[in-house]
């Protein structure tokens, strides 16, 4: 059995081919971009994310043939809104990093509303999610109340925008782990709310049909991409949720997080956990076992802070940045707060911004480099501490993935800061895999546990030393705080 696997992300869209051992067969890949019109603006091109995945789909099955299924993971709260009757978007994509509704979120936030949001969905409000975003494109996007009032207009995100287009415009539904991402799904009830939509200015009447992750969604239709007819779209994820599963984590107590331009923590809980310590509730996944709930922490500024001290520095990008890190033992006191957009979990500040403590005469760039890098492992273990206290109890370790996790000198800071055991995935789309091996569970079919491809890191310092450095650090972030 072959499941072809479509990790839709935001800077790229990449397609596996995976085998019932979870042998990555083949892979395709192909550019996005985004634009940022205004300020706080990004947007991406509807068409654009389609033909991305026509194009991958297309290579794959030119060398391989006709894969069993289809298994599909997004990039999450990205909302796509289009007409039903021609299948064409009616207007430019606000991703998830769109923050051009922070103006409305903040008014909803004053007027008292954000426990009520929180208590059913398990996020506070923010611009990220699409509940905003829908209100927006009602309000200031020409055709869309017309289209609303004669039942044409469609709202959903990536996963359902995808599966509108591989089945033909046959099927309009999405899966409960994105759902749980608009800030629109009630998660006791796992059902779009009416009294959440109305709310934010918002409707239910566009949205799609919420199915547990591992649903047969639907089939390819004849035409829409290089695939014949019949292929069957047997699993859904958001990205962040699928790597968890990916990492082969099924029950409570690990964490995995994901080094990209930000990061995302996620733990699977015993049940719908609220957050008193600046993290998510969010549903993990729904599948034959029933629905999996997780606690999420997003970092704004992770692996990305390498890359901008490494153009501070002149430097020739971040692994020559961590290179440069290496050559001192230590930090030399400095310390690195890269709140270069604000601080996200645990700290939500959207006014705090980057600071440097500790510079003496004695500080070189080697010392600000390696700053850096543990400014990265720091953030990452404030999620993991603040889950820790969430839960009430420690949690075993941390498996990691995502571009920066293949540098092995973060990977042993991480494993030191957090005084526990860093797997990392030796296999870059653990996204991919993870989606892939639900669709391949839901067809009757057992999967490797990943575990298998990943190299641990264990903690070597002792443990006052640690925590000395994350009092530093705590110290630093203090600072760089507004709010
Ligand atoms: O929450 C947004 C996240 O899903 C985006 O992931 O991999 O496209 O940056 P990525």
């Amino acid at each position: 059995m072959r499941v072809l696997a479509i990790d839709q992300g935001t800077t790229n869209t990449k397609a596996l081919l995976v085998d019932a051992t979870g042998q990555v067969i083949a892979r395709a890949s192909a550019p996005m971009t985004t634009q940022y019109p205004h300020p706080g603006w990004a947007e991406q091109s509807a068409s654009d994310i389609w033909a991305s995945v026509q194009t991958v789909i297309a290579a794959i099955v030119r060398d391989h043939g006709t894969p069993d299924a289809i298994a599909i993971a997004n990039q999450r709260e990205t909302l796509v809104v289009w007409d039903a009757a021609t299948s064409q978007p009616i207007c430019p994509v606000p991703i998830w990093q769109c923050r051009r509704t922070a103006e409305a979120c903040a008014a909803l936030i004053e007027a008292g509303h954000d426990a009520q949001v929180v208590a059913a969905t398990g996020l506070g409000i923010n611009p990220l999610f699409p509940a905003s975003k829908l209100a927006w494109v009602l309000d200031n996007v020409a055709e869309a109340r017309g289209l609303l009032a004669q039942g044409r207009l469609r709202a959903g995100t990536v996963d359902a925008w995808l599966l509108w287009n591989l089945t033909g415009g046959a099927v309009f539904a999405t899966d409960h782990s994105n759902a749980s991402r608009t800030q629109l799904f009630d998660t006791r009830s796992l059902q779009f709310s009416d009294d959440l939509a109305n709310l934010f200015g918002a409707t239910t009447a566009c949205l799609p049909q919420a199915l547990p992750s591992d649903s047969r969604f639907g089939e390819t239709a004849t035409g829409a991409t290089a695939l014949p007819a019949g292929v069957p779209i047997h699993a859904m994820m958001g990205d962040s949720h699928a790597a968890l599963y990916g990492h082969g984590v099924r029950a409570p107590g690990t964490v995995k997080a994901t080094y990209g331009t930000g990061s995302s923590l996620m733990t699977l809980t015993p049940g719908r956990v609220g957050s008193a310590n600046g993290l998510s509730g969010t549903i993990a996944w729904t599948d034959q076992h029933g629905t999996s709930h997780a606690l999420e922490g997003n970092i704004t500024v992770s692996a990305q802070a390498a890359a901008f001290m490494a153009g501070l520095l002149g430097r020739n990008g971040a692994a020559d940045l961590s290179d440069l890190a290496q050559t001192v033992p230590d930090a030399g006191g400095v310390v690195f707060v890269p709140a270069l957009a604000g601080l996200g979990a645990p700290h939500w500040d959207d006014h705090a911004t980057g600071l440097i403590t500790g510079l003496t005469h004695s500080t070189t760039p080697a010392h600000l480099a390696r700053a850096t890098l543990e400014a990265i492992a720091q953030q990452i273990a404030d999620v993991f501490e603040a889950m820790e206290r969430d839960i009430g109890h420690g949690l075993s370790g941390l498996r990691a993935d995502g571009g920066a996790s293949g540098n092995a000198f973060l990977m042993q800071i991480q494993a030191d800061l957090l005084s526990k055991s860093v797997l990392r995935s030796d296999i870059e789309e653990v996204g991919a895999l993870g989606v892939s091996a639900m669709a391949m569970a839901a067809m009757g079919e057992a999967t490797e546990p990943m575990t298998d491809a990943a190299t641990p890191f264990q903690p070597q310092i002792a443990p006052a030393a640690r925590a000395t450095w994350r009092k530093q650090w705590a110290s630093a972030v203090s600072r760089a705080r507004m709010g």
